[in-house]
């Protein structure tokens, strides 16, 4: 496949309105939000969907493709925030699906299709000795949590700054917000994300620097008798993909064995995606317990967390003392029709040929993005891990969460809608990274870096 490079094009192509544009292409998704404002909040289903002016409405996809409300088609790289690995309506996937619903939506006791995919997960994932499920991420890392705090008997947890692992009271601490609130780089406090979290919750938090082992260190060392566990993605992928350096992960693994701190990854992000074992398989270190979520379910609703026997147990095994266990239960959980999805995805993912079909787009795709930027002396870092990817405007390498907060954002946004209103939805303007399907084309790469390299002239 040819790359197409900026050289080629000698002068900044004239600065478009590209709201105007946008504005004039979503006549139909205008009316529809316009009606939506009347009876949901801010005109959408979640506070991600807010978007400026306002958000477009998907009527189908396809493939690599997404269709909107008025008739234009993009290529996509939002993917469902991530969840959609192996393209939209993969036949497989598709056929599993509706084959379940012909047998019934949900029942609440168990089917054989929890086992099968239980089985996969433990043996894709060798840290997974056992596994529950849970209908999102966020129910998942509120499980895990709760799972380790049981085991451990000890109420406090930390997690990284900058690091997301959904919505519930535990883990809306430390992501963004104004310095003051944040404190030191190396000390971060906890800072609190959301309104109605109690403050309370604020004891039972503390908040580390990623990628900056000493401080880790010295932050749990001093906590180490209060602390459950810590959690972290394995790849910072909340402030776009920021890649544990140095080690960091090992280290942490070690640190946190000496102190006695029980271990949680969220690959609720890069669980099957960055490899078939996740990132703890890409970086060979084993936590305690694990969670999963979007690729997980092929994009139906599904996630589960998972690990060390002995710390899984703690949800049957039952103490003497009460409350004699550590409690897990849905009436959803482990929902036929998306373990059916799930197990169909889990099958195609065995093949070799899915991940060096991701790697070989990828590759075609983020360094040529980075050569573009280069050759058009835009600073910035195309920052990727297998078939993720995020760009940095106006910074190079990199490395912790308040470098990626600094980072121009504003920028970031302006072009992924500049190349949203060419037809590639590269993330979501407000800053979702891109993610790559298997459906994903030679042809698609090379027209979305057409369009990238046009965008980023008008960026500049
Ligand atoms: C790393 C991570 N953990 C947890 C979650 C929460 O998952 P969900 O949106 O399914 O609740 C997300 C969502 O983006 C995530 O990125």
């Amino acid at each position: 496949m040819s790359k197409k490079v900026a050289t080629k094009k000698e002068k900044p192509r004239a600065h478009v309105d590209v709201k105007a544009k946008y504005c004039s292409m979503m006549k139909k998704s205008k009316r529809l939000h316009t009606k939506a404002l009347d009876v949901l909040p801010g005109g959408v289903e979640s506070n991600f969907r807010l978007m400026e002016p306002f958000p477009f409405y998907a009527a189908y996809a396809d493939g690599s493709k997404l269709y909107d409300v008025d008739g234009h088609e993009y290529i996509d790289y939002l993917l469902s925030q991530g969840a959609i690995m192996l393209g939209h309506r993969r036949k497989e996937i598709m056929q599993a699906v509706q084959a379940q619903v012909q047998k019934g939506a949900n029942f609440a006791v168990p089917t054989e299709l929890c086992l099968e995919v239980a089985k996969r997960i433990t043996s894709y994932v060798p840290s997974v000795k056992r596994v529950r499920f849970t209908n999102s991420g966020t129910e998942a890392t509120m499980h895990a949590i709760r799972t380790a705090r049981g085991f451990a008997g000890k109420d406090k947890i930390a997690k990284a700054e900058g690091g997301y692992h959904g919505v519930h009271d535990s883990v809306l601490w430390g992501l963004w917000g104004p310095p003051e609130e944040m404190g030191h780089e190396r000390r971060p406090k906890t800072a609190s994300f959301s309104r109605g979290v109690p403050k309370s919750i604020a004891d039972t938090v503390c908040v580390f620097p990623f990628n900056d082992i000493e401080a880790t260190y010295d932050i749990l060392h001093k906590e180490r008798e209060n602390l459950a566990a810590v959690i972290t993605e394995p790849i910072l992928a909340n402030v776009g993909v920021l890649m544990p350096r140095d080690h960091y992960l090992n280290e942490l693994r070690k640190i946190t064995k000496e102190l006695g701190i029980l271990l949680i990854f969220d690959e609720v992000v890069t669980g099957f995606r960055v490899s078939r074992g996740g990132a703890q398989e890409l970086f060979h270190v084993k936590p305690d317990l694990t969670t999963f979520g979007k690729a997980l379910g092929g994009g139906f609703q599904l996630a589960a967390f998972g690990g060390r026997k002995d710390i899984m147990d703690e949800l049957v095994e039952e103490k003497e003392e009460w409350p004699h266990v550590t409690f897990h239960g849905g009436t959803y959980n482990a929902h036929p029709v998306s373990m059916a999805a799930s197990a169909a995805t889990l099958k195609v993912l065995e093949d070799d040929r899915v991940y060096s079909n991701l790697d070989r787009l990828a590759n075609n795709l983020f360094p040529a993005m980075q050569e573009q930027l280069d050759d058009l002396h835009i600073t910035a870092e195309v920052a990727s891990c297998g078939s993720m990817a995020q760009i940095f405007f106006g910074a190079k390498d990199v490395r912790t969460a308040r470098q990626a907060d600094g980072t121009d954002w504003d920028k970031l946004g302006k072009w992924c809608m500049h190349c949203l209103v060419h037809g590639v939805m590269f993330g979501h303007p407000h800053g979702e990274k891109m993610f790559i399907s298997d459906a994903h084309t030679c042809e698609d790469i090379e027209r979305s870096l057409e369009v990238a390299e046009d965008g980023f002239r008008a960026v500049m």
